[in-house]
């Protein structure tokens, strides 16, 4: 049997670090959820010394999540550690995750503080985390900028407190891999106990090395990698889980080692951190790319229908992608609907069934094809969508190069009575959402504005992912239509409602 690698998906910490990316307790939940199907070994869960609402969210996936290790960061300090263990103290198997800065230019012009004095902190952190958990990772941070010798020094002493995982995070992206595999090796053989503990390694993609260096760090002896779903995170994210885990599968010819990822279940949670953090996936971003199993060329083509082993190494069915590749139509029946459904992971109720083939109809009378991702859109937006405060009841813009941008909106409330606002603005969009402002009484900002379109064509879904604020929160909403306009207001009011639930407004215009 071969070595196994542990899979330390970190997509609900570091990925929620991305600009943006801010998820609810409940979507924290659902992802964590979907990161147990998929196999992870281990869930960071957060951070939950940065607010009470992160330990809440950790403390809840604890409890709910069974099979794998539920992890919290913290700093090395007893407040951090404090928070960390109360939120994930029930977990069926915890893990407290302590880091404190190990380069010169994070002891000096970050920690201001003497490297011996951090070393001693380091391990008092290690072995107050021990008195709570018999699970407990360090990591040196900025490793790869650290001078080796001190580097050492730190790991001997964070193992020689207790820690049971060592991880070596890459934190600036700034690593190439045969030096970062070497890096790897030359601690295990000479650190002092190494053999005791676990290497990790923790990759950021600064100079699109992640991957690469992860895989590196594998050859060279490190038995569990940290990556994120999509490879999301600050900057430049993240190693990505999916193109680690699938290279280590494709290629078992040099990578003699297993994973317990269930390669099934890929897609469809790669799907599901792009729609609850409203980050795209780029077309041809490799393993879940939509592009990533389309070949456009005539000779790949022909290629492929001979064979498909002439240009095409990762089978879609290998990661749930298969359903990727079909399309519904209008005579496409509720059977052919629940089936598309189940195979992208979804089993809704006959209620919702009901209530999502209506909206398929209506689409499918837009629209010739209904492609995966429409389909999706549609549950996100009509069956996980969040109950709203307001609903859009009716929507009239005027624009053109000769009139003033204007918006007629009539939303209806939780109690069905209908308030209706017109307003002007610097383009329809604009003045439909100041409208929305004028019925809502907030004065709410919009941050940031996206639109993709669902899939190809004239006729594809436009997605609107908007952000908005409002006194210090962020909130990002979401919405999709034919008409972008209308994907647009609903994205706004998606957001509002949210933010009205966050607030605990439950009343329509109480300012
Ligand atoms: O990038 C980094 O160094 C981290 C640590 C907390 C592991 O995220
Ligand atoms: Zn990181």
């Amino acid at each position: 049997m071969s070595e196994k690698i542990f899979i330390f998906d970190s997509t609900l910490r570091d990925g929620e670090q991305t600009p943006g990316a801010r998820l609810n307790r409940e979507e924290k939940l659902e992802l964590a959820r979907q990161l147990a199907r998929l196999g992870v070994d281990i869930i960071e869960a957060g951070f939950p010394i940065s607010s009470p609402g992160e330990l809440k969210a950790v403390q809840e996936i604890a409890r709910q999540v069974k099979g794998p290790v539920i992890c919290a960061l913290a700093r090395a300090v007893k407040g951090d550690i404090d928070a960390a263990w109360e939120a994930i103290k029930e977990a069926e198997r915890p893990r407290l995750h302590v880091f404190l800065g190990a380069s010169d230019i994070h002891m000096k012009y970050k920690l201001r503080k003497d490297p011996e004095l951090l070393l001693e902190q380091a391990v008092e952190a290690v072995k107050y985390a021990r008195r709570f958990a018999d699970d407990v990772e360090y990591s040196p941070e900025d490793a790869t900028r650290a001078r080796e010798e001190y580097l050492c020094r730190v790991i001997e002493g964070a193992i020689k407190a207790g820690a049971t995982v060592i991880n070596i995070p890459d934190t600036v992206g700034y690593a190439v891999p045969e030096e970062f595999g070497a890096l790897i090796r030359r601690l295990r053989e000479k650190v002092p106990g190494a053999e005791k503990v676990i290497f990790s390694v923790h990759c950021h993609n600064d100079l699109g090395l992640a991957v690469a260096n992860s895989l590196a760090a594998i050859e060279n002896g490190a038995r569990q990698v940290e990556c994120n779903i999509n490879g999301i995170g600050e900057r430049a994210g993240n190693a990505a889980l999916e193109e680690i885990v699938v290279a280590l599968r494709i290629r078992q010819d040099h990578y003699p080692y297993h994973t317990d990822i269930n390669f099934g279940e890929i897609y469809r949670t790669s799907r599901l951190v792009s729609k609850l953090t409203g980050i795209r996936i780029p077309v041809n971003k490799a393993v879940v790319g939509i592009n990533a199993f389309a070949h456009s060329s005539g000779i790949h083509q022909d290629g492929v229908l001979k064979d498909k082993r002439t240009y095409e190494i990762i089978d879609a069915d290998l990661i749930g992608g298969k359903a990727a590749q079909m399309f519904l139509t209008a005579r496409s029946g509720r059977h052919a609907v629940k089936n598309q459904l189940q195979q992208l992971g979804y089993t809704l109720t006959e209620e919702q069934l009901e209530s999502l083939y209506h909206r398929f109809v209506e689409l499918a009378d837009k629209k010739k094809e209904i492609f995966p991702e429409d389909l999706e859109a549609l549950v996100f937006d009509h069956i996980f969508a969040a109950e709203p405060v307001y609903r859009l009841d009716y929507l009239q813009t005027v624009s053109g190069s000769r009139s003033i941008p204007s918006a007629v909106i009539r939303l209806k409330c939780a109690d069905d009575s209908i308030i209706q606002e017109v307003a002007v603005g610097s383009g329809p969009i604009d003045a439909a959402y100041n409208a929305i402002n004028k019925i809502v009484g907030l004065n709410i900002k919009l941050e940031n504005y996206q639109l993709n379109a669902v899939t190809k064509g004239r006729d594809a879904l436009g997605e609107v992912a908007v952000k908005i604020s409002y006194q210090n929160k962020t909130i990002l909403g979401r919405g999709t239509s034919t008409d972008i306009v209308e994907a647009s207001v609903k994205a706004y009011l998606d957001g509002v409602n949210k933010l009205l639930k966050i607030n605990g407004y439950n009343n329509y215009n109480n300012g």
